[in-house]
């Protein structure tokens, strides 16, 4: 939530900052805001822009009133907890005679307190914010004599909650200081010249090297250096990466929109998750899983633990683990888990999966976890991100940025590592043979192939959808496997199209939720593969049965699979796969609907309304 970004070097600060904020503008779109160091004068002062709503109107505004050239900025890009997202409210945030200025992701949770202190020694706030205390609290630092590193430093440590702060002081020109707890910064190194941002998008044109950053530490960027400290003062290090992917995955590429993209680069995607990790023979090799094989032939329960369509990729690894390993595997809401006093002892392994690695919820999870000793592994797509610093071992998911808000690519290949992990639980342990695992091995490696066959037919689904563009309820039924695609697949279109879609396990139907049907009413039925009879054939009756009440039936259902044909309204062929992979094909067609659903209906489909792409607030 929200993205954050700062420079200093020899390039005009405005566009560098602006051309950041817009790859980040994924992580938060109710207002966005630029601060810069007014070098011109030699005034001490900051020339300050911010608009509510998306980034254009920001550039709008700037294209009216110029601000001064400079070398060194701050931007921001907002997704509004405190205060609601106007002019007022919107990053950067100054000080009190606008000598500081600041930007901050996250939350102060002692705001209220510090204010009332700050305002009964004559301070006066103008916005409604939790952020403009940290600003007049940094000012008051730096008026003293502080320098803005040592001002941030004394700041930090009055501060409590989760933040990121990024920022500059009018008459100290060539510096940026940034400070994170509990919030993501990235740090990346140029030459003459150093960048801050929320991820490598907000620099990924000007440099690969980057320098991740601990808890509870500042950084202070500039032209030509680059110091980080605790916030105590100790002077400390960062770890430096090179980034492995370039400006063009953070660009469009001829898609009308991120998400679309990222729905066509599954089969890659899939691909990339895949590889290395297992030999000629089928045996996996997951070296990064730095659990050693007795410790993991203790282990006793898996819980997964992941918010929204991570979650669900959870669900669908509960069947593949225990099947595999007979270990029982529980899968539950990071923020349900953290607060219930779950059971968990030194056996226990908690599996934290997120594609960004921010989510506050799975991180204060996993950390709950690490208090009682359980071990964690992280399952993740952002390279150095919070969770798995945190997390005793870490699978990376190798799909590349993820700039849609809506989780498509990440999902996929989300499944791919809870496979292998599955596997690679079941080799170590002997739950499995050799030959049974390298079976299954080789029909994951047949996925790309599988998932460019169901993008082949996205036009079919397109016409879908264009039928459908008026609908205002859809809803979706699976059973085993299926069911968790049948909460993603509702989950995507209530993100994008913003209707009333509902995914059910279709042994769940006459229980209930088979009152919702009615005449013409869309639902969407996932059919299990031909390998397990028992649930087909009671899927088929649930199809049957809602078709007998008037249901429109669009059935997902295996190639050559035509015992269905007489109750499907619309028929998408899948490839055939063995039931426990399923997912990975099944779930495609569904992203492909609400995307197109969305873009019929108008909708930003990248930038869906209220939403944020790392949730990093709890
Ligand atoms: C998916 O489309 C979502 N926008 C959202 O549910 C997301 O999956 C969730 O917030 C978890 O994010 P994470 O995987 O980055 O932890």
């Amino acid at each position: 939530m929200c993205g954050i970004v700062g420079y200093v070097g020899g390039k005009q600060a405005q566009s560098v900052v602006i051309e950041g904020l817009r790859r980040l503008e994924y992580r938060g779109y109710d207002s966005a805001g630029i601060a810069l160091v007014d070098s011109s004068t030699g005034t001490g002062q900051i020339a300050c822009a911010k608009r509510a709503g998306k980034l254009a109107n920001l550039e709008k505004a700037l294209g009216e009133v110029a601000l001064p050239e400079s070398s060194t900025g701050i931007g921001h890009t907002r997704w509004a907890t405190h205060g609601a997202p106007n002019d007022q409210n919107a990053h950067p945030h100054l000080g009190q005679q606008a000598r500081v200025a600041l930007v901050h992701n996250g939350i102060v949770e002692n705001f209220a307190s510090l204010r009332a202190e700050l305002e009964s020694a004559g301070h006066e706030m103008t916005s409604e914010t939790d952020t403009e205390v940290a600003a007049h609290l940094l000012e008051r630092e730096v008026q003293t004599g502080a320098d803005l590193t040592t001002a941030m430093q004394r700041v930090c440590q009055r501060l409590e909650g989760a933040f990121t702060l990024v920022a500059v002081d009018g008459q100290d020109p060539d510096r940026v200081v940034a400070a994170r707890r509990n919030s993501p910064l990235v740090v990346g190194i140029g030459e003459g010249e150093n960048f801050i941002g929320s991820d490598v998008a907000a620099f990924i044109e000007h440099t690969r090297e980057a320098l991740e950053l601990g808890q509870d530490q500042v950084v202070t960027i500039t032209r030509d250096g680059v110091a980080v400290t605790g916030f105590d003062g100790t002077p400390t290090e960062g770890t430096r990466y090179h980034v492995d992917w370039d400006l063009s995955a953070a660009e469009k590429d001829g898609y009308d929109w991120f998400m679309r993209k990222e729905i066509f680069e599954q089969p890659s995607a899939v691909q990339d998750a895949m590889l290395g990790r297992h030999d000629a023979s089928g045996r996996l090799q997951l070296d990064e899983v730095r659990i050693s094989d007795g410790e993991l032939r203790e282990i006793d329960k898996i819980v997964i633990v992941a918010c929204g369509t991570s979650n669900y990729a959870g669900l669908v690894a509960k069947y593949a683990i225990e099947h595999w390993t007979r270990i029982p595997c529980e899968v539950e809401l990071s923020h349900e888990f953290r607060y219930r006093d779950p059971i968990l002892t030194r056996n226990t392994l908690v599996v934290a999966m997120s594609q960004s690695g921010e989510t506050a919820d799975t991180l204060m999870a996993i950390r709950h976890a690490k208090e009682q000793g359980s071990r964690v592994l992280a399952i993740c797509n952002t390279n150095g991100s919070t969770i798995p610093r945190e997390s005793d071992a870490v699978i990376y998911t190798h799909a590349g940025p993820e700039i849609g808000v809506a989780s498509t690519k990440g999902f996929l290949t989300q499944l791919i590592a809870c496979y292998l992990l599955g596997l690679y639980l079941a080799q170590v342990r002997g739950t499995k043979f050799g030959d049974e695992i390298a079976l299954v091995v080789a029909e994951l490696e047949k996925m790309p192939e599988h998932v460019q066959t169901v993008l082949d037919d996205a036009e079919k689904i397109y016409a879908l959808a264009a039928k459908h563009s008026k609908t205002k309820s859809v809803l979706f039924l699976g059973r085993h496997t299926g069911f968790p695609v049948a909460l993603e697949g509702a989950l995507k279109l209530k993100e994008l199209a913003y209707i009333h879609a509902e995914g059910f396990a279709a042994g769940e139907l006459k229980h209930g939720p088979i009152a919702l049907i009615e005449e013409g009413l869309p639902v969407f039925c996932v059919v299990p593969p031909e390998g397990r009879d028992e649930l087909r054939q009671k899927m088929i009756s649930a199809i049957q049965e809602i078709r007998a009440r008037g249901a429109y039936t669009i059935v997902l259902v295996e190639e050559g699979d035509d015992s269905i044909v007489p109750y499907a309204d619309e028929l998408i062929r899948l490839p055939r796969v063995p039931t426990l992979l399923q997912p990975v094909v099944a779930v495609v067609p569904l992203q492909l609907f609400a995307c197109e659903l969305a873009t019929r209906m108008g909708h930003d489909v990248d930038q869906p309304r209220n939403l944020a792409k790392s949730v990093t607030v709890e």
